[in-house]
C-alpha cells in the first residue's frame, strides 16, 4: 500500500474525503467522511484491504452532516475531534500538538487552525496537510458564524499552515472549484484571498463577503456535535 491518501468526493456539499492507508501495515485513518457516503467509504477501506483506526474530524460542519458516528459503529475505529468544537460523545478530544498514532510508523499531528471556526484542526501527515476549512485552495473559510474569526484565521493561515515546508500537499475539505489539491508554496505564491495581503485587508475583505446562510446550517450543525448519530442529535 502507498502512502499517499486517498480523496474521495460529495457532490452534493463539495465537500473531500479523505483516507490515509499505513503503507506498512493494513491501518487507515479516515478524515472528515459524509453521512450519506458511509456505505461508499466502507466499500472503498474494504476494497483495499484496510481496518478504519480512527475517524477524524477537522471541525463541526454547517453543510453537511459528519458519519464518523455511524463509521465507529462500523468499524469499532475512534473518533477523534477537535477539543474546541463542543463535538459529543467522542472518544478523543485533541488539542494542539496532539500526536495519532496508527499503523505502526504512522504519526498524524494535531494543529489548531482558528478561524472558520474556534475550534478549527489542521492534521499534518507525511508532507500532506488536511486543511479542514482554514485554508483551501486558491481561497479560505468563511468567518462569519459559529465563532469564527478572521483575525484568527489569518494568523492561523500564514502563522502555522504557511510555515509549513513549501513543498507540503494541501488537501481541502472542499473544493467549489474543480481542482483536487495543491502545494503550500502555491497558495503562498497566488492564493486569491491571501497572497501580498495585510492582516487588516484580509479582515476587511472578509467582512464583504456577505455569503449566504449553508441551506444544511440548521440541522448539521446540532447533528455534528453528536458525530451524526440520530439517536443522540
Ligand atoms: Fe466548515
Amino acid at each position: 500500500m502507498s502512502a499517499h491518501p486517498i480523496q474521495l468526493f460529495d457532490s452534493e456539499s463539495s465537500t473531500y474525503t479523505y483516507i490515509l492507508p499505513a503503507p506498512e501495515s493494513r491501518e487507515a485513518v479516515i478524515i472528515d467522511p459524509v453521512d450519506t457516503h458511509w456505505a461508499r467509504d466502507l466499500a472503498q477501506v474494504e476494497r483495499l484491504g484496510l481496518q478504519l483506526v480512527y475517524v477524524l474530524e477537522t471541525h463541526a460542519h454547517a453543510d453537511h452532516v459528519t458519519s464518523a458516528g455511524k463509521l465507529r459503529e462500523m468499524t469499532n475505529a475512534k473518533a477523534a475531534v477537535p477539543s474546541g468544537c463542543e463535538i459529543s460523545f467522542a472518544d478523543m478530544q485533541l488539542v494542539d500538538g496532539d500526536t495519532i498514532c496508527f499503523g505502526g510508523q504512522e504519526e498524524i499531528r494535531v494543529m489548531h487552525t482558528p478561524g472558520h471556526t474556534a475550534g478549527s484542526m489542521s492534521y499534518l501527515w507525511r508532507g500532506n496537510v488536511f486543511t479542514g476549512d482554514a485554508l483551501l485552495i486558491n481561497g479560505c473559510g468563511r468567518t462569519d458564524f459559529q465563532s469564527g474569526s478572521a483575525d484568527d484565521l489569518y494568523e492561523s493561515i500564514t502563522g502555522k499552515l504557511f510555515t509549513l515546508p513549501e513543498e507540503t500537499l494541501v488537501w481541502p475539505a472542499h473544493d467549489y472549484n474543480g481542482f483536487s489539491v495543491s502545494t503550500i508554496a502555491w497558495e503562498k505564491a497566488n492564493n486569491a484571498r491571501l497572497a501580498r495581503r495585510s492582516k487588516s485587508e484580509f479582515i476587511e475583505l472578509m467582512a464583504r463577503l456577505n455569503l449566504p446562510k449553508p441551506k444544511l446550517m440548521d440541522v448539521a450543525v446540532p447533528a455534528n456535535r453528536s458525530l451524526g448519530l440520530p439517536h443522540a442529535a
